[in-house]
């Protein structure tokens, strides 16, 4: 795990002054590292009746598609607003730099469908949150919310469902 964690670049005072980034550009850039990486996630969650992974705009559709793939699963897209064809659901919520907001569609999943929510990197819990919010609002099974990465001292998982957070990479 030592040597994954090693390859994610640490870019300081972006996008905003104070915030150290963690760039995982470089991981998914180097194919033995996004490999690996892809398949010890998927690893966990394989024989646990995953029907539909979600992934979360931008950078969780790299991870979301990937492990979808694996599993044999279906892939529902969290978007930023104004991105989604049909009728959405909307949640605004705040980030480490900023607010946003997250759409899905209404219908997205079919009532007890079992998913996995998945996204690159676990910061303040903010927006896996508001996607937590929104899947169950949809009515769906979160088996867990899955994360390449997760800045400990952000303490995110607080504000995710307990027991079902896991990453990969902690920092
Ligand atoms: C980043 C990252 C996570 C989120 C984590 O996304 O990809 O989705 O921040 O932060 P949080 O735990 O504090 O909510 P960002 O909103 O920068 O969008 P991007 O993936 O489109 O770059
Ligand atoms: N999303 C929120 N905070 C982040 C950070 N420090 N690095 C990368 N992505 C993030």
């Amino acid at each position: 795990m030592e040597e994954l964690k090693k390859i994610i670049r640490d870019v300081p005072d972006f996008p905003k002054k104070g915030i150290v980034f963690k760039d995982i550009t470089t991981l998914l850039a180097d194919g033995p590292s996004f490999h690996r990486m892809i398949d010890l996630l998927a690893h966990r969650y394989v024989g646990r009746g995953i029907q539909k992974v979600v992934g979360v705009e931008a950078r969780g559709f790299v991870l979301g598609s990937a492990l979808a793939y694996k599993l044999g699963a279906g892939i529902a897209l969290v978007r930023k607003p104004g991105k989604l064809p049909w009728k959405t659901l909307q949640k605004t919520y705040e980030l480490e730099y900023g607010t946003d907001t997250l759409e899905i569609h209404i219908d997205a999943f079919k009532p007890g469908e079992k998913v996995l929510i998945a996204d690159d990197l676990l910061a303040t819990g903010g927006t896996v949150a508001a996607v937590v919010d929104l899947v169950t609002q949809l009515e769906a099974d979160i088996v867990e919310c899955a994360f390449m990465a997760e800045l400990e001292f952000l303490e995110g998982r607080k504000r995710l469902p307990e027991g079902k957070v896991f990453s990969l990479l902690k920092f």
